[in-house]
């Protein structure tokens, strides 16, 4: 039996995914006309790198029944190199820009997301990428840039303390760790903007799954994250920023998919 304190926080969780249904009649920032916030976050130093656009030369499934079929979550990965070609389509996919509405009042983009608000930043760590240096990384959307943010030292220790010891993770090419921004929503959606990012996460995270599953590489939704830990890589403020879920992505191959269909035996073997 769950004790009383968390009987209280069952009742708030689910009062919190009725919170489109208060009934309270109060204006928000954006009704009451304050300044609406930045559509993105500004750049964070001077090292942008700009990522190729033309998708033509990836070998990607065409056949979408097939990729969603195939799609399941991968946590056993070869530590082969992917290409900045793939890393700029997996970022296209997940966050990319396709235009401007109004006056700057919203970015659409390859995914959808309560009010266009796009509350998100994606940074990353960049492990096996050709061309790129190992270390952390933030992808400027407007321009479909990324930045150098730093280097890491003891990179496999960071990323599975940054994931709660989920070690299998750290043989990710990859490991994407998209920020929230929760008022760019609450400018809009008050009180329940919060409810409404979670859905819009979940969105971006399965564009990542249709999207890697596309081209041969694969991922897994990392829920189970030290917070902490990983707005501290990033320089987040936990406050007005703070990290809301995590995606390693690496290349994957047959023998693999053997190894990952018995889950358990698998998580048994990762610390071999
Ligand atoms: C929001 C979310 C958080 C998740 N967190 C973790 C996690 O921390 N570790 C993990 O191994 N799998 C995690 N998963 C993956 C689920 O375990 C997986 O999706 C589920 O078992 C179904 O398997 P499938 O994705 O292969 O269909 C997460 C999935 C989602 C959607």
């Amino acid at each position: 039996m769950p004790s009383e304190q968390v009987k209280a926080l069952i009742r708030q969780g689910r009062e919190f995914l009725k919170s489109n249904d208060f009934g309270i009649e109060e204006m928000s920032d954006q009704q009451l006309r304050l300044p609406q916030p930045p559509l993105v976050k500004d750049k964070m130093t001077d090292k942008q790198i700009s990522l190729p656009l033309n998708f033509d030369e990836l070998p990607i499934d065409q056949n979408f029944l097939n990729v969603i079929n195939k799609r399941v979550s991968h946590r056993v990965y070869t530590e082969k190199k992917i290409t900045l070609l793939e890393l700029s389509y997996l970022l296209w996919t997940t966050q990319g820009v396709k235009s401007i509405r109004g006056n700057n009042y919203a970015t659409l983009r390859t995914v959808p997301c309560g009010g266009a608000r796009h509350e998100f930043e994606t940074y990353f760590i960049a492990k096996h990428i050709e061309g790129l240096e190992v270390g952390a990384y933030h992808y400027l959307p407007m321009t479909h840039e990324i930045e150098f943010i730093k280097s890491i030292d003891e990179i496999d220790e960071t990323i599975s303390k940054s994931l709660e010891e989920q070690k299998w993770a750290t043989k990710a090419s990859v490991i994407f760790y998209w920020s929230v921004i929760p008022y760019r929503s609450e400018w809009r959606y008050s009180y329940f903007a919060h409810r409404i990012i979670l859905v819009d996460i979940g969105h971006v995270c399965q564009n990542m799954y249709i999207a890697s599953e596309s081209i041969g590489l694969g991922t897994c939704a990392i829920g189970a994250f030290d917070r902490i830990i990983c707005d501290t890589l990033f320089s987040l403020d936990g406050e007005e920023e703070f990290t809301i879920l995590v995606s390693p992505v690496g290349s994957v191959s047959i023998e693999n998919d053997a190894l990952e269909k018995d889950f358990y035996a698998f998580l048994k073997t990762q610390d071999e």
